[in-house]
């Protein structure tokens, strides 16, 4: 008897089902996400990101940070992530809309940063941070991305810009270390990191 019919029948439902299950089913349940406004506060949620931070989410990701840090907040049972500190709530699809690619992430060499910008709003630590993360952060294992800043003459006056660096990588008399363009984008992207904005499907922090 001949059973190829059968057998190619088989084999495109096969590829029909994946299909259905991984691309279609996703599309249509995840795919069509809008922001919601606060009625309270009139906030847009989740918030747009600025064309800095934006441009900073791309350094973000030549740089490697997801090979360490994680952005995603699990539900309560799934991790001890909400008594880390780590957010107030467990992140939910919609948190992810505007992100492109999104960095969900799965290792956790270093703490999550889903909510990084609240838990540490300051532009000048994240600078001394990434220079060099042992000064402000005894003991890390993060590796240094001094790349990201130059190290120049003071011409002059110090530069509003240059960063206050902690021994041992405070700069030679008469230098001063200033962040590049790409270091600047970085930090407005981990200062835009704070999702700890109610969603209609993420409304209270659980306790
Ligand atoms: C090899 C792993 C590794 C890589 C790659 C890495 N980090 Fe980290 N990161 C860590 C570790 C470990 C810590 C915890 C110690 C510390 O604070 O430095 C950390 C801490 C941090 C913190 C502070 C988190 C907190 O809760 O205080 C921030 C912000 C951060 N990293 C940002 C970045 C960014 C941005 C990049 C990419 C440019 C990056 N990291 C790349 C390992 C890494």
């Amino acid at each position: 008897m001949n059973r190829m019919p059968v057998l190619v029948v088989g084999i495109f439902l096969t590829f029909l089902s994946s299909w259905l299950g991984l691309v279609a089913y996703p599309y249509f349940a995840l795919g069509r996400f809008t922001p919601v406004t606060d009625e309270e506060t009139g906030d847009i949620n989740p918030p747009p990101l600025s064309g800095l931070a934006e441009r900073g989410q791309q350094v973000y990701a030549s740089a490697g940070c997801i090979y360490c840090h994680s952005q995603q907040v699990r539900q309560v049972g799934y991790g001890s992530d909400l008594e880390r500190g780590w957010g107030a709530r467990p992140t939910v699809a919609r948190d992810y809309m505007r992100e492109n690619p999104v960095f969900l992430g799965t290792m956790r060499t270093g703490p999550d940063l889903t909510n990084i910008g609240a838990r540490q709003p300051s532009e000048m630590w994240h600078h001394q941070h990434l220079y060099q993360p042992g000064t402000v952060s005894p003991g890390s294992i993060m590796p240094s991305y001094k790349y990201l800043y130059r190290t120049q003459k003071i011409e002059g006056q110090r530069s509003a810009e240059a960063i206050d660096l902690l021994p041992p990588e405070t700069p030679a008399d008469g230098y001063e270390v200033v962040p590049t363009y790409e270091a600047e984008a970085l930090v407005a992207y981990l200062l835009s990191l704070n999702r700890n904005y109610p969603l209609p499907e993420a409304p209270e922090p659980p306790q």
